[in-house]
């Protein structure tokens, strides 16, 4: 078997922070008021193969972003590792991050803030690789125009500044900065979330090409279910910074297993948007700063029993390529036929 691209190991980030207002008032009364901790990801693993998409999926604030951003070597992990062909991509001394890869780049969802505005977007294109070496400097400026024309503008574009553009048309040369660090392993964090709708489908059929002609591996955050499925091989659902399903697309989005995941996909369509996003389940998301002992999702769990009160369920094999964490799935029993 071909080694994968990438292995996140028992990836857990704690951040450490003052509490807010709220929180300080609550800690008064407690006799609290120290520093918090948010456990933003706990416990997370899992591979992507050389070529392969797969989707991050879950509620706001359970840790896309936060692994985006380990998986990047923005962050490093506060246990674990995150290695991208055999060499982790970021170590932490003295309290500093280094970052030890720029074969993974990451694409965000706000493109007029991810532009330098004073900066000639070919020299933007240009920073990355001139920095690192990566362009031979008499090649940089051919290879910055065809970089350009690659995600679908003009090369004489290099000259213009940011604001020159449209929304679709930033991101495009988000990706084109992207692609001039030669990357291995792109993770786009709601990369298209902030577009119309009739462009964010130019931008996902510019990335499906890229995909193709340059082999490109993804991670694909995102809210927008019905654009995941059709651009991950596999899928990831997350709840408060765990794992809870991992299995291929068309898999999953056929017969989701965790209780979780089907809450998610129980939602209804966002009404004139055409976008299938999900809704608020019922009950509140627990705080990532006190989680919920057991299995996290216990306390809006239709299924819940005993032990999910007490015992953390472990992401494991389900049959057809998926992992659930989830006790209904313990000793081969079916969930569906459990929750029928
Ligand atoms: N730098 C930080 N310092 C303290 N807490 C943080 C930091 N970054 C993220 N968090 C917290 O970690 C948790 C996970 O945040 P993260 O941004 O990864 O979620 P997300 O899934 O990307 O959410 P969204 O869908 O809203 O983008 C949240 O509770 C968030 O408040
Ligand atoms: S482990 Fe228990 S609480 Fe958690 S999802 Fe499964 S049935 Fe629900
Ligand atoms: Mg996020």
């Amino acid at each position: 078997m071909t080694q994968p691209l990438l292995k996140i190991e028992n990836v857990s980030k704690r951040f450490t922070r003052m509490p807010g207002l709220a929180e300080r008032l609550v800690g008064r009364l407690t006799g609290g008021g120290k520093p918090v901790v948010v456990h933003a990801l706990s416990d997370v693993s899992f591979d992507v193969a050389r070529g392969e998409v797969v989707g991050i999926v879950g509620e706001s604030g359970c840790g896309k972003s936060t692994l985006g951003r380990v998986v990047s070597g923005i962050y490093a992990p506060s246990d674990g590792r995150v290695v991208l062909d055999g060499k982790p991509v970021a170590h932490e001394r003295g309290g500093n991050v280094e970052k030890l890869t720029t074969r993974v780049q990451m694409i965000h969802q706000d493109p007029f803030a991810s532009l330098n505005p004073r900066m000639k977007v070919g020299e933007t294109v240009a920073e990355g690789p001139r920095h690192h070496g990566i362009i031979p400097r008499g090649e940089v400026q051919a290879r910055v125009r065809a970089l350009i024309e690659k995600v679908g503008l003009e090369g004489a574009y290099a000259d213009r500044l940011p604001h020159q553009f449209s929304g679709g048309q930033r991101q495009r040369i988000a990706i084109a900065r992207a692609l001039a660090m030669d990357p291995e392993l792109l993770v786009l964090d709601e990369a298209v979330a902030s577009l119309d709708v009739s462009i964010q489908a130019q931008v996902l059929n510019l990335f499906m090409e890229l995909r193709r002609d340059l082999g490109l591996t993804a991670l694909f955050i995102s809210h927008d279910l019905s654009v995941v499925r059709h651009v991950c091989d596999r899928v990831a659902i997350m709840y408060l910074g765990r794992l809870v399903e991992l299995a291929p697309a068309d898999v999953l989005y056929s017969d989701p297993k965790h209780p979780y995941t089907r809450a998610l996909f129980a939602s209804v369509p966002t009404v004139g948007s055409g976008k299938r996003e999900f809704e608020a389940i019922k009950g509140e998301i627990p705080s990532p700063i006190n989680p919920p002992p057991g299995c996290a999702f216990h306390p809006r769990c239709p299924l819940a029993g005993p032990r999910c009160r007490v015992e953390v369920p472990k992401l494991a094999g389900a049959g057809a390529s998926r992992t659930v964490a989830c006790h209904l799935n313990d000793g081969g029993v079916e969930l569906k036929d459990k929750a029928a």
